[in-house]
């Protein structure tokens, strides 16, 4: 029973937040009238000692002792004496639990907000080193028309900056204190709720006592969120893999973030990235966890969310490391322009600007213009040659409307620098779309 029903080995984590909370709350029961000063007194002096031990020291686990909660306690009694007691008046572990918990995943956002900015500095950076360099961009992994490579690097800007208003929107929707709600139905003391909410720098209480109690959206919450930021880390881990792997030859990973093998001297595998890749399935799997823990729960308190904090600690460690990591490589990356250039300009990446030159140029509808475009990279394929190898004789030939005019547009730079709508990859919009990120950063 001891070895099931103990926490303490997670929730000792819970500490800080554990002792912050409950100086809030004899405060409270002191300035109500609810304990006498003097008791309140020995209690906060009491809870300093033991914030002092556990910073020095750590905490002395005892199973027997089942929570953080309880450790705290006796540790209190043990120092101030029967005193201790009065600091239980009005509350329960339920509503202490709650609220040691979401102090915590409320930190937790900012931390993960800090490690997102750090990457977003890192991708800015680059992109701007890489504004003008040209690499192919893809559909189905096919090269499909060149971009830039800043343009490349910005889409994760993009991804990364949702992923911080999802945190932010999550620290904002938690921030209700669930203190006071006592065991479920609330207490026949005359707490005020308002007052340790603010000593802890909540926005307001929570409404529902029951809901006080039982919920643990702020914690799913914060998994929806590092899922996702998983997700996307992972999708750049993915790109990183591919890019460094020798066919492709458009990064090549620094020592420091490369490994060797025991048996092939030549090697330099990415295996930070890869480790990226592969732990965006633990912080897939936390959100399912916990939310198969909550799903059957009725109302209101049940020991099966004793079991939230694991997937919770884990995902935001793993999530720490796996930002740290990539920062780590986004910032040392060593692009190679030469073979990104060649591969921008393998595969017709020109075609789509061809067939946009004869609408624009030759007034020819837009469908019509992709089957003409379509006969040039057969016959330019039958010759092994590019789009802009092409001679003026073999362009005529396929349409008479192609003018020389269109070598102008053939060109994997001159493709780039066209596609200057709203959100499109040349190089003077990347330089605008950086500005704008480091505005918003
Ligand atoms: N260790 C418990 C938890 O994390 C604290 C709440 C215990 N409440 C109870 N009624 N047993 O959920």
């Amino acid at each position: 029973m001891a070895e099931i029903n103990a926490s303490i080995g997670t929730d000792k984590r819970l500490w800080r937040q554990d002792i912050a909370g409950s100086r809030a709350h004899v405060t409270m029961l002191g300035a109500q009238g609810i304990v006498a000063g003097d008791d309140v007194a020995a209690i906060l002096a009491g809870l300093d000692t033991i914030e002092a031990e556990y910073a020095a020291g750590g905490l002395v686990e005892n199973p027997a002792l089942e929570d953080i909660h309880m450790h705290v306690e006796t540790r209190l009694a043990e120092l101030i004496g029967p005193a201790a007691g009065r600091l239980h008046t009005a509350r329960s572990r339920n509503d202490q639990v709650a609220t040691d918990f979401r102090l915590w995943v409320r930190a937790a956002c900012a931390e993960v907000d800090t490690g997102l900015t750090a990457l977003t500095s890192a991708l800015l950076t680059r992109a701007d080193e890489h504004a003008d360099t040209i690499m192919p961009g893809f559909t189905h992994l096919q090269v499909a028309q060149p971009v830039t490579l800043g343009h490349h690097l910005l889409a994760y800007v993009e991804m990364l900056a949702r992923d911080r208003s999802r945190f932010a929107d999550a620290a904002a929707r938690m921030n209700e204190c669930p203190l006071g709600a006592a065991a479920l139905a609330g207490t026949s003391f005359p707490i005020d709720r308002a007052m340790t909410a603010a000593a802890l720098g909540f926005a307001r209480p929570t409404a529902n006592s029951l809901d006080s109690v039982s919920d643990r959206d702020f914690a799913l919450d914060y998994l929806a969120a590092a899922a996702m930021a998983g997700l996307h880390l992972s999708r750049l881990a993915e790109e990183i893999i591919i890019w460094a792997s020798q066919p492709y030859g458009f990064v090549t990973l620094p020592d420091a973030w490369s490994t060797g093998s025991s048996i092939m001297p030549q090697k330099r595998n990415p295996d930070a990235a890869e480790l990226v890749r592969a732990k965006a399935g633990q912080l897939l799997a936390a959100f399912q966890h916990l939310g198969v823990i909550m799903k059957g729960l009725p109302l209101a308190y049940s020991k099966d969310m004793q079991d939230d904090k694991a997937p919770v600690f884990a995902a935001h460690d793993t999530l720490g490391l796996c930002l740290a990591a990539m920062t780590g490589m986004v910032e040392t990356l060593v692009f190679n322009k030469a073979p990104m250039r060649a591969a921008a300009a393998s595969g017709f990446a020109t075609a789509t600007d061809l067939a946009d030159w004869l609408v624009r140029a030759a007034n020819v509808p837009f469908r019509q213009a992709h089957d003409i475009t379509g006969r040039a990279v057969k016959a330019a394929e039958a010759k092994g040659i590019m789009l802009d190898g092409l001679s003026d004789e073999d362009l005529t030939a396929i349409d008479a409307r192609i003018t020389p005019a269109v070598r102008s547009v053939l060109s994997v730079e001159a493709s780039v620098a066209s596609r200057t709508s709203h959100g499109g990859t040349a190089p003077a919009n990347v330089r605008a779309a950086i500005a704008a990120a480091r505005t918003r950063l």
